[in-house]
């Protein structure tokens, strides 16, 4: 018999921080490029068009674990009153072979997703933006604009654009600063009450505006983080100003695209994994029309592990491709792990 600890969205919440995400999710980037980490081939199935699962696996030498999260999307399930992304994330010890956890996984793709944005944006953005575009007002949304304020300390507004719903839109900005400081900033009191404040003062400061026209919105901003399910572009190269850096968080499987492949015509291009972002993530576009070869683009664990330089000009554009690595989802899993066992949350069962 193995002690598994199991871990709901509830427990995730409470044990999970965005800074100390961001930590370990820069972290697993270092270990893919150091190989201190390794990813397994991805498992995709389609069960129809409205019902897809994938799995995602690898091993994390340093921790001694390796796992697996496996997502499953189900499209018609709001008709039924029922989530349409479920699923979990298994974690083993790599000394026993036994599993230690077993843990729901939205809760925290969330964290984990705006962790790489935030990643990609301190080693990548100009340090002084005041600007933030969020192209997206859905579930990622407001993992990705909390983990953005947490690296950019100059940051003055924040304009959400929904390219579906401007009237979703306004009701997210409205819910918007309640949900940050509940939702983040009360859980980074637990660890660091320090930072807990810094963070909701600067959320005090931060004007929240939905936009509703995404051209002047994009000419207005340093960031752009797209997070939408889009197949066609959304941000024409033609409105980027110099200097803006762009997290593509959005399109992780084929057909998907956020942005004018031109754009990549005068930009540097960063993704997290190569193999995967060309086949499946926003780089797969620019590649199909060939505007770029998959040797143009870095992987972002260079950067990190400093065998390659980051932004190297204040008037640089540069786009970050994120499709999502395992390395990502075990390390913040291992983090809920350790922080649950420290602080006894969640159940324990002999399996
Ligand atoms: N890179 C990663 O690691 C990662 C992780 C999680 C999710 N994702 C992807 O991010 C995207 C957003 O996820 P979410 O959970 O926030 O989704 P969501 O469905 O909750 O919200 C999507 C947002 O995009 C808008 N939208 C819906 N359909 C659109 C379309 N066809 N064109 C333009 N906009 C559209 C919606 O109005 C909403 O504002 C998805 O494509 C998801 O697969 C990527």
């Amino acid at each position: 018999m193995s002690k598994v600890t199991i871990l709901n969205s509830h427990d995730i919440g409470t044990l999970l921080d965005i800074p100390a995400v961001i930590q370990v999710v820069k972290d697993a980037y270092a270990e893919k490029a150091t190989k201190d980490g390794e990813i397994w081939p991805m498992v995709y199935n389609a069960f129809s068009e409205t019902a897809d699962t994938d799995i995602r696996s690898g091993f994390l030498k340093s921790k001694g674990i390796f796992g697996n999260k496996e997502l499953t999307w189900f499209g018609n399930n709001s008709k039924k009153g029922l989530p349409e992304l479920h699923g979990a994330v298994t974690l083993y010890s790599s000394e026993t072979g036994a599993p230690e956890a077993f843990i729901n996984a939205p809760a925290l793709t969330g964290f984990r997703t705006g962790a790489a944005g935030a990643v990609a944006t301190k080693a990548l953005a100009n340090p002084n933006t005041e600007t933030l575009l969020m192209v997206g007002a859905g579930g990622q949304a407001a993992y990705q604009i909390m983990a953005q304020i947490c690296v950019l300390p100059e940051l003055k507004q924040v304009l959400i654009y929904d390219p579906m719903s401007s009237e979703n839109a306004g009701k997210f900005v409205q819910e918007l600063p309640q949900k940050l400081t509940t939702l983040f900033a009360d859980n980074v009191q637990t660890n660091q009450p320090t930072l807990a404040a810094k963070i909701k003062e600067q959320i005090k400061h931060i004007k929240f505006i939905a936009a509703s026209n995404i051209i002047e919105a994009t000419k207005n901003s340093q960031v752009i983080v797209t997070a939408t399910p889009s197949t066609k572009p959304l941000i024409k190269a033609k409105w980027i100003q110099p200097g803006t850096h762009i997290n593509a968080i959005g399109a992780d499987m084929e057909g998907k695209q956020e942005l004018d492949t031109q754009l990549y015509q005068n930009a540097r291009a960063f993704a997290d994994d190569l193999d995967q972002a060309s086949e499946v993530g926003e780089t797969q576009n620019p590649i199909k029309e060939n505007v770029i070869k998959k040797d143009d683009v870095t992987e972002i664990g260079n950067v990190i592990a400093k065998k390659v330089a980051g932004r190297q000009d204040p008037k640089e554009i540069t786009i970050f491709d994120s499709t999502g690595i395992a390395l990502q989802d075990l390390e913040a899993a291992n983090l809920a792990l350790q922080r649950a066992k420290q602080f006894n949350v969640g159940v324990v069962v002999d399996l």
